[in-house]
């Protein structure tokens, strides 16, 4: 198992298998406890949250986690900060190190940002997504999904749909499915918004994937079908984003054609390419998803904290 007292989280790839299925565990264990009431294993400890792009479920969980575990939050705003009178994110960062903070979870627009500060700042970073390339905690509650949901993650047979060239769930789901047994992935997607090839590179040889452009292409019985958005804000060209728009939506009509309904998840923010009247299917799991999100990083930062 890795040893992640103290460490930075950039990438899926930062894990192993032994130490997913420790966090999982451990997220079971906190799910039973913070339930109900709020531990004060974390007390003394502080977290920064400097979200340089908007968020709801990855700020907001994290934040919650620290809370229940008996920490504190301190919240970067960037609109009333002084990033506004020009200061640089590098520059920031360093600022907000300097107050010890004991983690910093960070979002970020440019790839591979949290990569190139990193040797610059004390506290163990957390990716919390660095524009197009990775997410990793949000594969950590997909994973952890995944996991609870069909009680397996090695055999598992999954379909990833939607913007695989912008979307940054896709690769740093992909990446951790690496560490599993014979899983399979289909890349769903139009052909203007395939998996990037430095994505196909690094899984290569590690895990099985086919490229299709429609569901319905896919004659194998899937497990889980993973639905990401179209990513507005990462288009040049506003009329690209608008002739893509209608390429692709799980609604009824479509999951009624599959021969077994797979659990639906979706990292979310949604918008139109997966309607509410999915929500009442019993496969439907993405708001559990969310949810799940706050315990397995609540244990994640146990581990980080050494508490
Ligand atoms: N899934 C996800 O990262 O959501 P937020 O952008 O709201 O954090």
């Amino acid at each position: 198992m890795k040893e992640l007292r103290g460490k930075d989280i950039l990438s899926s790839f930062d894990f192993d298998r032994e130490t997913l299925e420790h966090l999982f565990e451990e997220a079971e264990t906190l799910r039973k406890k913070l339930s109900t009431t709020h531990l004060k294993i974390a007390d003394s400890k502080t977290m920064a949250t400097v979200f340089l792009e908007p968020s709801t479920r990855t700020k907001m969980s994290f934040q919650m986690a620290m809370l229940k575990l008996g920490g504190s939050v301190i919240d970067f705003q960037p609109e009333s900060s002084s990033l506004q009178k020009g200061e640089s994110d590098l520059d920031t960062m360093k600022i907000i190190d300097g107050y010890s903070p004991d983690i910093i979870v960070l979002r970020q627009s440019k790839p591979f940002f949290p990569h190139s500060i990193k040797e610059e700042i004390a506290a163990p970073i957390i990716n919390g997504g660095d524009g197009t390339n990775e997410h990793p905690t949000q594969a950590l509650l997909d994973v952890y999904t995944i996991w609870r949901e069909l009680k397996r993650v090695d055999g598992l047979r999954l379909g990833i749909m939607g913007d695989l060239k912008y979307g940054r769930t896709a690769p740093s789901l992909s990446y951790m499915l690496t560490f599993f047994k014979d899983v399979k992935i289909y890349y769903i997607a139009p052909k203007e918004l395939r998996l990037r090839e430095e994505v196909k590179e690094k899984i290569r040889n590690k895990i099985s994937f086919v490229e299709v452009e429609r569901l319905e292409d896919i004659e194998e019985e899937l497990d889980a079908l993973y639905v990401t958005r179209l990513q507005k804000e990462r288009f040049k060209d506003p009329s690209e984003y608008e002739r893509l728009k209608s390429s692709y939506v799980v609604n009824l009509e479509a999951l009624n054609k599959l021969k077994r309904i797979p659990i639906i998840m979706h990292p979310l923010p949604r918008v139109w390419e997966l309607p509410q009247e999915v929500d009442s299917l019993p496969q439907a799991k993405y708001f559990e998803q969310a949810k799940n999100g706050m315990y397995v990083r609540a244990a994640l930062i146990k581990e980080i904290l050494g508490i």
